[in-house]
């Protein structure tokens, strides 16, 4: 691990500086890896709304999250929370024209520290996120608490299945493809090699699902993606 890495890793919360420097081509970058709003959308769907209800993004980038489940709000609103300025700039011409009808607002914000009242949100979209928290208990306790009773939580993530294949052939593909390849398309190898580590330390699905009913979460469901992407890739839905 380069010594930015390892500084990275070691220091969660300058994770969003890092995410300005690649802003301007995330979304190309991830338009490159296939399957990926396919993966959010499908994470998106498992949230069950009305249409009238309170979501939050939480981490939302550039809103390619956002977009997976945004059609389903018609008379509510989203806020879509980041603490990456530059990632919030891209998310907020994406949405411009939601952002003046007032169904979507763009909020800077620490996931790990947010403004919101106890009890006042309906459902938390968070996709890609967990992962780059400090501490994803205190995370977790702290979404229980902003969401309103019954209200939902669905989490998207790299989360290596407990199948002997699943870590050697994500580093496989880390190392291999996905670092250089990114590192050519964005310019920098610091967060794509932070991306790579940080899977393979992330939890399994089974201690996610723990974790969230240690938290109070009840109707904890893991749901698995299509064909091999099932080996890195999970979804969790919860209800408070
Ligand atoms: C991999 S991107 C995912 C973006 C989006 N959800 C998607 O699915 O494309 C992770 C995002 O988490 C944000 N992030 C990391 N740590 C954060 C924190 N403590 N608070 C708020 N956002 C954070 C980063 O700035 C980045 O935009």
């Amino acid at each position: 691990m380069s010594t930015t890495t390892s500084i990275l890793f070691n220091n969660k919360k300058i994770v969003p500086k890092e995410f300005n420097k690649i802003a301007s081509k995330y979304d190309f970058a991830t338009a490159m890896s296939h399957g990926y709003q396919d993966d959010l959308n499908k994470s998106g769907s498992l949230l069950q709304l009305k249409g009238d209800e309170l979501v939050v993004d939480l981490c939302c980038g550039t809103g390619k999250s956002t977009v997976a489940f945004k059609d389903k709000i018609t008379t509510g609103k989203i806020i879509c929370v980041d603490n990456s300025e530059g990632m919030l700039a891209v998310a907020s011409e994406k949405f411009a024209d939601e952002i003046k009808q007032g169904k979507i607002e763009i909020s800077l914000q620490d996931a790990m520290n947010l403004n919101f009242a106890p009890n006042s949100v309906d459902a938390i979209f968070m996709a890609y996120g967990l992962r780059n928290m400090p501490d994803y208990e205190k995370c977790i306790e702290n979404l229980f608490s902003i969401l309103k009773p019954n209200g939902q939580l669905v989490i998207h993530d790299y989360s290596l299945s407990n199948h002997p294949i699943s870590k050697p052939l994500w580093f496989i593909l880390g190392y291999g493809f996905i670092v250089p390849f990114c590192t050519v398309v964005s310019g920098s190898s610091t967060i794509y090699t932070y991306l790579i580590k940080s899977v393979l330390k992330f939890l399994q699905p089974n201690e996610v699902k723990s974790l969230l009913e240690k938290k109070g979460f009840k109707n904890v469901e893991i749901v698995n993606h299509a064909n091999w992407r099932r080996l890195f890739f999970h979804s969790f839905r919860a209800v408070k």
